[in-house]
């Protein structure tokens, strides 16, 4: 039987070659009687185009997904350029219509004058995967009329995309997607809002449209369902909002629509009609929601449905089980599916709401390659037969609660390649001695605790998996770890490439890293390491390949590295992002030209801050907070602002002089922080100029000037913090010119030296704080400038000082408190409805508290004690449900406290020196003894007392103030939500596209 089907084999080889040999003969006679077509004038126009550019040798991708070469390097002159690589002539007329010159490594600017456009008989191009060094599109592609394809993907261009592009109404496919990963800084494509309009008006032929990441800002136009040829819509990341017009859902034609990561976009599933062509469909983190139709029955030829991370509700209905060749579902916020799905391949059901047990029909999809469960809240044991999926890859669990030795259980699947187990409430790493011996072929392994300190064991010895030959993944979070037993001569994992080992208590530099020849990625934040960064590291070979887009986060955070910044990462070129936050780095600030994000904070760095950061023209941020810098301001940063300086961060140093008058032209300014040093004279006038700032922070200094009214025009500015200076004057504009913030969110004015009253519609123009917030909009953090880092914020409440390393949007403060302000608080007050934290007190303050306070229904922290307010707490206040802190004391309040419970739970010391208070509430309050409270504050906060912790430390160890406790939980849960899209969401749906 054997031998009678190799003999099949053998004779279907044979044909086989004949038949390529025959084709290839063929192939040579058709090409040699059509030799020397090419015309010289394209000839030359090609040449030309090769010698705008310059041309880098061969390129590997990060992910090693693809690599590219240049095919340019056949193109020379005297030969014919129909033969050249990546060239397609027209067979009769020997016209150049095919240029393909994807990944070839071109580099450098996309001229308007580009001989590309003399290419005019053209119908496909594709330039993907290159780099232009982030040109716009240059508006000459209409030029080249004949065009059917067009493909600009992953070619880093950026900037408004041209108008004109759309008078090539002979489209059929176009694609300007771009992703993270290949873009050459973080810009990317727009388009102004008529541009999908026209787009569907003109390209009626279209059946490939790709904008990935190209900023949109707006909404899909209905016309879109006019486009009649459509197969497929790539439409993710591209900050879409309003309601997505479901009827181009049911296009016939369409094949592949994804539409995720769009938080802003509204949609729902249309009733599916039979007549449809639909293959995948993808609303992951959108805001999709409604029912699953069972109409979703009706897409019998879908193999990839992902709706996780949308709004859906809850009902999945059955007919989905009808989908026979549904091989990949990704479900989030539903219910568990049974029914016939027996093909999938893919069970992801990651953040749901799933508990109990996993269920033992599971086991029924014996084909699962990947099963998918982080988030839920799964607990007990894995199945006893789990080894039933005898085909399982990869096992994604995560923030569940499984319990008992996990990994025991996955052992017996040897098929397994790929480990995900984050955040899971186990601790028990005894399964972990025999990993190499039952998943010999394992690749992936990431494993993040929580449970850092109940780890049973001594932690994990890192040398049991040297076995492991193919593993090029490591990553283990919050895990005591020992790589002592690693001799340095061994061939310690000879593919790893990625090495994420953050808080997991090492002491120093792993020496095997040194042999870590393909070593890409390395984090060894949040360890203990002390000392000097070896010299070694420079030298690694593909280490710092890419590093112009790498966070070097090597010495990201916690770590207690030492000694100068060695000169060697000057050999970095490339370097674009240099993170050296949290160690005890001294000496001089590296300069290479290239360097767009420079994160020193929390170093060793004395002297003056250095004239030749000056000299970094393409500097976006520059935070050198919590140093011993030294000195003055240095005017040259005036060039840094004229350029592309967007976030400056030198808080916390020991500056002196004034804050000089250089931001003329910072129209790029959107953070700027000189707070807790000791500066001094007036807030430069120049200031009201910078249109984008959205946070202005020079509290804690000796600044000595009127309110800055001047600031008032800034319609983006949301935090502004000028407490613990001299300010001096009024708070309101007495000539009576408009005033208000637009979007002003946090203001703390507190312990300075103003004066006067506050006229009754003082609050009258507050427009962010007293606009009703969109609940459907996930809050977000406030961004540096850059959009990749966060700004953070040190707050004080009850004398308490709180780092808030981000800041959700959705924090509103206004803190008045120490000046001595005086008349009536303006009734006013009462607009501001989405008040969290309003401090009023150590003022002068007289009259009533204002019954409209009580309109202020997200108000959690109020404080006007220290005032001369009078009469009675307006009972209305008793409906504030979510006022936790209240503090009314010493003032001239009469009556009894209201019988609200949040009233009844404060203590005594709230309300007291008020002579007038009385009545037996107050008896009832006064009379428990309470549990110890936080120190009452001082009245002036020293800065030896802003001890600040950050909110990680406040959310795991801490217990804090009950105001923050609240903001901090918005904070954890939107971080992991965060996480979870950046970490596990992107990095599934590249998984899935490579399928
Ligand atoms: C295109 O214009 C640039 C100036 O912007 C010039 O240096 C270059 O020589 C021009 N190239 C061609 C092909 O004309
Ligand atoms: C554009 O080119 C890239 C690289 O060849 C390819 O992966 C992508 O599918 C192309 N886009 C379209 C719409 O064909």
């Amino acid at each position: 039987m054997k031998a009678f089907l190799s003999n099949q084999k053998m004779s279907f080889l044979f044909r086989s070659i004949c038949f390529l040999f025959l084709v290839s003969s063929f192939l040579n006679t058709f090409v040699s009687s059509t030799q020397h077509l090419c015309h010289s004038d394209q000839r030359d126009a090609l040449l030309e185009l090769k010698s705008e550019f310059l041309i880098q040798k061969l390129r590997w991708d990060i992910s090693e997904a693809w690599s590219s070469f240049p095919k340019t390097e056949s193109w020379v002159n005297k030969s014919d350029c129909c033969s050249w690589d990546g060239i397609t002539c027209a067979a009769n007329s020997g016209k150049v219509i095919g240029l393909d010159l994807s990944f070839s490594n071109l580099h450098g600017q996309l001229k308007s004058n580009s001989s590309l456009f003399r290419m005019r008989h053209l119908r496909d191009l594709n330039l993907a995967y290159n780099n232009f060094t982030g040109s716009p599109i240059p508006a000459e592609f209409d030029k080249l009329m004949g065009l059917e394809r067009l493909n600009l993907s992953q070619s880093s261009l950026s900037g408004q995309t041209p108008i004109k592009l759309l008078q090539l109404t002979k489209l059929v496919s176009l694609d300007l997607s771009s992703s993270f990963e290949y873009s050459d800084d973080s810009s990317f494509l727009s388009i102004d809002e008529s541009f999908l309009h026209l787009l569907a008006q003109n390209l009626r032929n279209l059946r490939e449209l790709d904008m990935s990441y190209v900023n949109i800002s707006s909404e899909i136009p209905h016309e879109f369902s006019n486009l009649r040829s459509l197969r497929s819509l790539h439409l993710s990341y591209c900050n879409l909002s309003g309601e997505f017009p479901s009827s181009v859902l049911l296009i016939p034609s369409l094949e592949s629509i994804r539409l995720s990561f769009n938080p802003n976009l509204r949609g729902n599933l249309p009733m599916f009609r039979k007549n449809n062509s639909l293959v995948a469909l993808s609303t992951k983190s959108t805001g999709f929601s409604g029912p699953i139709p069972d109409s979703i029955s009706s897409l019998k030829h879908l193999t990839s449905l992902t709706l996780s991370f949308s709004k859906f509700s809850r009902k999945i209905p059955f007919s989905l089980g009808n989908l026979s060749h549904l091989s990949i579902l990704d479900l989030g916020g539903n219910n568990f599916v049974g029914g016939n799905l027996k093909q999938l391949t893919v069970f992801a059901v990651e953040n749901n709401k799933l508990n109990g047990n996993l269920p033992v029909s599971i086991l029924n999809f014996t084909q699962l390659r990947t099963l998918g469960l982080s988030s839920n809240q799964f607990t007990g044991f894995l199945p006893p037969n789990i080894s039933q999926f005898s085909k399982l890859e990869s096992f994604l669990g995560g923030d569940d609660s499984f319990t008992g030795d996990i990994l025991s259980s996955l052992l017996k699947i040897p098929s397994l390649t790929d480990i995900r187990l984050s955040y899971n409430k186990f601790s028990d790493f005894t399964g972990i001695g025999n990993i190499s011996l039952f998943l010999p072929n394992l690749q992936r392994i990431s494993i993040e605790s929580r449970n850092f300190n109940k780890v049973i064991g001594p932690g994990v010895d890192l040398n049991v998996f040297s076995p492991l030959k193919q593993l090029y993944w490591l990553l283990f979070l919050g895990i005591p770890l020992s790589t002592t037993n690693i001799t340095s001569e061994s061939d310690f994992l000879p593919n790893l490439a990625y090495l994420f080992l953050p808080g997991c208590n090492i002491t120093e530099f792993p020496e095997f890293i040194r042999n870590g020849r393909k070593l890409r990625r390395l984090d060894l934040s949040n360890n203990i390491i002390k000392g000097q960064v070896p010299d070694w590291l420079w030298r690694l070979p593909k280490l710092f390949e890419r590093a112009k887009f790498l966070l070097l986060l090597l010495s990201s955070s916690g770590n207690q590295l030492n000694g100068p910044i060695p000169d060697s990462i000057g050999l970095l070129k490339e370097l674009r992002i240099l993170n050296l936050s949290s160690n005890a780095f001294t000496g001089h600030i590296p300069s290479s030209q290239n360097l767009q994000y420079f994160f020193g904070s929390k170093n060793n760095f004395t002297g003056e801050i250095p004239r030749s950061v000056c000299g970094l023209s393409s500097l976006a941020v520059l935070d050198l907070s919590d140093n011993n810098l030294n000195g003055s301001i240095p005017w040259c940063l005036e060039t840094l602002m004229m350029s592309s300086l967007s976030d400056l961060n030198l808080r916390n140093n020991k500056l002196s002089g004034i804050l000089p008058e250089i931001f003329q032209n910072a129209k790029s300014l959107i953070t700027l922080d000189v707070s807790h040093n000791r500066l001094e004279g007036k807030i430069p006038a120049s200031l009201g100029g910078c249109s984008a700032l959205e946070v202005l922070n020079v509290g804690s200094n000796t600044f000595n000037d009127m309110f800055p009214f001047h600031l008032n025009s800034l319609q983006k500015l949301q935090v502004l913090v000028l407490r613990s200076n001299k300010f001096n004057g009024t708070l309101h504009n007495s000539d009576g010119v408009w005033f208000g913030f637009p979007q002003l969110k946090i203001i703390d004015v507190s312990y300075n030296d103003f004066v006067g009253t506050l006229p009754f519609d003082y609050f009258l123009n507050w427009t962010a704080i007293s606009s009703k917030r969109d609940n459907n909009i996930e809050p977000e953090y406030i961004r540096s400038g850059s959009g990749n880092s966060y700004y953070s914020l040190v707050l004080m409440s009850k004398g308490v000082a709180m780092e808030m390393e981000r800041i959700l949007t959705i924090y509103t403060s206004i803190d008045f408190s120490g000046n001595q302000l005086h008349g009536p608080i303006p009734d006013s007050v009462g607009l501001l409805t989405e008040l969290l934290i309003l401090n009023l007190s150590s003022n002068a303050f007289t009259g009533h508290i204002p019954s409209t306070l009580a309109n202020l229904t997200n108000l959690e922290s109020l404080d006007l004690s220290q005032n001369k307010i009078s009469g009675e707490i307006p009972s209305e206040l008793g409906a504030l449900s979510y006022l936790e802190v209240i503090n009314i004391s010493h003032n001239q309040l009469v009556g009894s406290i209201p019988q609200g419970t949040q009233f009844q739970r404060q203590n005594c010391s709230s309300y007291e020196g008020n002579p007038g208070l009385n009545g037996p509430s107050l008896k009832d309050v006064c009379s428990h003894i309470k549990t110890p409270t936080p120190p009452q504050p001082e009245l002036v906060a020293t800065k030896e007392e802003e001890e600040s912790f950050s909110w990680m430390a406040a959310g795991l160890g801490f217990a804090p103030g009950v105001v923050f406790g609240l903001v901090m939980g918005y904070i954890a849960v939107s971080y992991k939500h965060e996480w979870f899209m950046k970490r596990f969401g992107r990095n599934k749906q590249q998984s899935i596209r490579t399928r």
